[in-house]
């Protein structure tokens, strides 16, 4: 069953949570901005309530949670309630799909990105973005799980976990950036990101369709 219920009894929270902590949202965001196509037609897969697809200028998106995505339509976004592992997309509709902080929260992460390399075009991009789980954010998350509201049910990853399911998956190409150096306290300014991973613990993957 899809994890939606921290989402929708707490949305407000997770709300507040990026107000309060403007410069990581903002450092994230620049990170990601990095890899949309300007002119290209996008979907945030786990699209929330709009967070990041209003800023980043994407004005589709899939999630289960109908609290989240109240939200989200309130923003202008056109949001259809579905897991990313039953897309409700026509094979071959977008230039390019986003998932941000929500590969943690799939129930199946190998089928949900099929279904996202299904449903790009040719040449098409996948832009992943997620907290390492081998970060210093990574390892916080995981020593107060069971205590997180929202992290309680997640499954977090490493980046290099990420590289091998892309490549199973169906997709090529890798360019990899990554941001939020340091504690989440000690993020008072916006960061810039940087190539690479290792070092930032929210990692931002870029990988081309190829086949599966
Ligand atoms: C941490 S939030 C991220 C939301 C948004 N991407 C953002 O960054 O603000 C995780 C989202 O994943 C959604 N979610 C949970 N299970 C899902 C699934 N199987 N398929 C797609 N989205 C899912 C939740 O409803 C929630 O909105």
């Amino acid at each position: 069953m899809a994890k939606t219920k921290p989402f929708d009894e707490n949305r407000d929270l997770y709300e507040q949570w990026f107000i309060r902590n403007d410069a990581v949202y903002k450092s994230e965001l620049k990170a990601i901005e990095h890899f949309i196509p300007k002119q290209d037609k996008g979907i945030e897969i786990g699209i929330g309530s709009g967070l990041f697809a209003k800023p980043l200028g994407i004005k589709d998106g899939v999630d289960p949670s109908e609290r989240m995505t109240e939200l989200a339509k309130r923003r202008g976004l056109n949001v259809v309630n579905a897991i990313a592992e039953e897309l409700p997309i026509p094979d071959s509709s977008y230039n390019f799909a986003l998932m941000v902080t929500t590969i943690c929260f799939v129930d199946n992460p190998v089928i949900a990105i099929r279904e996202v390399n299904r449903i790009l075009m040719t040449d098409g991009h996948f832009i992943l973005a997620f907290v390492d789980k081998e970060s210093i954010v990574g390892k916080e998350y995981l020593k107060m799980k069971e205590e997180s509201i929202f992290y309680r049910d997640a499954v977090f990853f490493s980046t290099d976990e990420l590289l091998s399911l892309l490549s199973e998956t169906g997709f090529k190409d890798i360019e990899i950036v990554q941001t939020i150096f340091g504690s989440l306290e000690d993020v008072n300014k916006i960061q810039n990101f940087k190539t690479g991973y290792g070092k930032g613990s929210f990692v931002v993957i870029s990988a081309k369709k190829d086949k599966i």
